[in-house]
């Protein structure tokens, strides 16, 4: 009998957009750079990251000049995420709008067009029984692109479903809200190497410790939407 009845529902929460790098190129220069970073015993100091970093990581590192050589590459998921934005919620960009007339006394009408600027990039060396704990970023747009996921992970959080009562180690995880009856509060997702996975940047996330041998290696950042 329902399958007679239309229906709808209703799209919720945060605008969380998955893809996947189409340049493998670029993905193995990203684990190229990320590694000479870490070899750089000198400027060690310099690089770490971890003082502004929520996570549990011995070997969290800066990215440098990545406007050089990442932002070209990087720029065609940000315009995909911002397109996105304005079908998703067609009132996506009010409070930039808002917050540049406060900032410049220029009214909406006369503001420039709405542009982006990547605030900060870094990469993730993750080992095993290193962990992430529920943190936001800061910005307005945040990412994570995967470098290298080992096949481990995988195999130890399918080995281990079901023993306990959350999403198992090495997952991506997202909540959102409260959880409650007939609404869903969370979402999971194991990354491969080239994922990417575009969010707001309060988001909360968070990553689970795995057992394995091996290095889950991602890399982050922060866009800040502007009008020049
Ligand atoms: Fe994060």
């Amino acid at each position: 009998m329902s399958e007679s009845i239309e229906y709808w529902f209703s799209y919720w929460g945060p605008y969380v957009v998955h893809t996947r790098f189409k340049d493998p190129a670029v993905v193995a220069e990203l684990l190229e750079k990320a590694i000479e970073q870490r070899k750089d015993t000198g400027r060690f100091q310099q690089l770490d990251a971890r003082a502004n970093l929520a996570g549990q990581i011995d070997e969290e590192f800066w990215y440098e000049d990545w406007n050089d050589w990442f932002v070209p590459r990087f720029a065609p998921y940000v315009n995909l995420y911002l397109e996105g934005l304005k079908d998703y919620k067609v009132d996506s960009f009010e409070h930039i709008y808002t917050r540049t007339e406060q900032a410049t006394g220029k009214p909406q009408q006369i503001q420039a067009k709405l542009e982006w600027l990547l605030d900060s990039l870094w990469v993730n060396f993750q080992k095993p029984r290193e962990y992430n704990p529920p943190h936001h970023h800061t910005g307005d747009i945040s990412f994570v692109l995967f470098l290298q996921v080992p096949e481990g992970i995988k195999k130890e959080n399918e080995a281990i479903k079901g023993v306990h009562n959350n999403e198992g180690p090495g997952m991506l995880i997202f909540d959102f809200g409260e959880h409650l009856p007939f609404s869903i509060g969370r979402a999971s997702q194991m990354p491969e190497a080239g994922d990417i996975v575009m969010f707001p940047s309060w988001l909360r996330h968070y990553v689970s410790a795995f057992k394995s041998e091996g290095e889950r290696i991602s890399v982050s950042g922060n866009i800040t939407l502007c009008q020049q």
